[in-house]
């Protein structure tokens, strides 16, 4: 078994960030399964489809083209609302769950563990995870760090106009019947709001590193 630390959270709420720096201070491989999510959504937009028909987004997970995750075009929140719409049916979960379960039994790389960051990793993907965090922050602030990620990518939108869709986003992620958006039992919890990028690592790290430690420490050396 590897070691897995599994970042849960709402949305802009920095789980990826942090996920990312987690995965580079253990040398640990990382996926961002939100990727997965956005790129059934575009692949439902360019086929044509419609996210909200499930037979189109189903077509569109079975044929996913993971080369694609790294797509500046999955990153628009109109590709975010659709990520929301498509997650909740549940053959595309299921479609989607070998992948990540294999990814975190065999990180890429030959290496010891795996961050993975998403909305259901440590309740439904990887509910034996080594560790466990959910992040969240005040919807305004993750508003407002979504609106420069956006602004960054040259795609301009009002502050308020995010807010709201933000809002939706989560109470659609939360309120679903399949793998509904929610902290494992045994998360640790992490309210962003107040910390910096380098503030919330450096209480990310200290949450988790007692944990991934403990197991390093009993790995066989070679
Ligand atoms: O970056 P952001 O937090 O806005 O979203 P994301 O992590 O890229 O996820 C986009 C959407 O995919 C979410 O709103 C969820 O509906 C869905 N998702 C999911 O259902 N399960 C996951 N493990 C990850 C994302």
């Amino acid at each position: 078994m590897s070691i897995v630390i599994a970042v849960d959270g709402t949305a802009a709420s920095g789980k990826g960030t942090l996920a990312k720096l987690l995965a580079r201070h253990f040398a640990f491989a990382h996926l961002d399964s939100g990727a997965l999510y956005r790129l059934v959504a575009l692949g439902v937009r360019e086929a044509g489809g419609d996210a909200r028909n499930e037979s189109d987004a189903v077509a569109a997970a079975r044929a996913l083209d993971l080369t694609r995750a790294g797509d500046a075009a999955i990153r628009s929140d109109a590709i975010g609302r659709l990520a929301s719409v498509v997650s909740a049916y549940p053959p595309v979960r299921a479609a989607l769950l070998q992948f990540q379960r294999d990814f975190a039994a065999h990180p890429v790389g030959g290496s010891p563990g795996a961050v993975i960051d998403g909305r259901d990793i440590g309740t439904v993907i990887c509910p034996d995870a080594t560790a466990k965090l959910f992040i969240d922050a005040k919807p305004e602030v993750r508003a407002n760090r979504r609106w420069k990620e956006l602004q960054s990518l040259g795609i301009s939108r009002e502050e308020p106009h995010i807010l709201a869709e933000l809002i939706a986003r989560d109470q659609a992620d939360r309120s679903r019947p399949i793998s509904p958006m929610k902290p494992a039992a045994d998360a640790l919890l992490l309210d962003t709001s107040d910390l910096d990028i380098d503030a919330a690592f450096a209480a990310a790290l200290a949450l988790v590193k007692p944990k991934i430690e403990a197991v390093l420490r009993a790995l066989p050396r070679g």
